[in-house]
């Protein structure tokens, strides 16, 4: 038995603790926000939240996860915190097939909260999931609108 904490809510999960977190949350939880997109951590699709911090779920034992707090794209969407992300995502229209967008606004948020005011150079460094349509520039106009620091040029 697995005891965590999955969007601010005590579960104790009855699987293997060599499972990856991405089947964990998918498949035990039944919280099919979060993708799988390349299994092998490179792609991003599969990002969640595990104390605060961006872990690609996919190539994370639920071991890793045992007493810890985990945030799925689900419990994204309820913080208020995040309020302003979510907003520049839809006032940008960022999304094209949707697929990487949960992972993208998991990465996003995290990397917001560690830095709140990020110049045009460090929003492209800082974006590293994978998107096949190719919304990068939407993707950082929504994390800079987000920063409160008007449009991406
Ligand atoms: Fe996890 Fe691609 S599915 S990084």
């Amino acid at each position: 038995m697995i005891k965590l904490t999955v969007n601010g809510e005590p579960r104790t999960l009855d699987a293997s603790p060599d499972m990856p977190l991405l089947w964990a949350i998918r498949d035990v939880l039944g919280l099919t926000g979060t993708k799988f997109g390349c299994g092998k951590g490179l792609c991003g699709s599969c990002t969640i939240h595990l104390q605060g911090r961006a872990v690609r779920s996919c190539v994370t034992p639920l071991a890793a996860a045992a007493g810890q707090s985990l945030t799925t794209i689900e419990g994204l969407m309820r913080d208020e915190d995040s309020r302003a992300l979510r907003e520049a995502w839809t006032e940008g229209d960022v999304p094209q097939c949707g697929y990487c967008q949960p992972g993208q606004l998991m990465s996003a948020a995290a990397f917001l909260r560690d830095n709140p005011k990020p110049s045009d150079e460090e929003i492209r460094a800082g974006t590293r999931n994978l998107c096949r349509c190719g919304t990068y520039q939407r993707i950082f106009g929504a994390i800079k609108r987000a920063s409160g620091q008007g449009e991406w040029i």
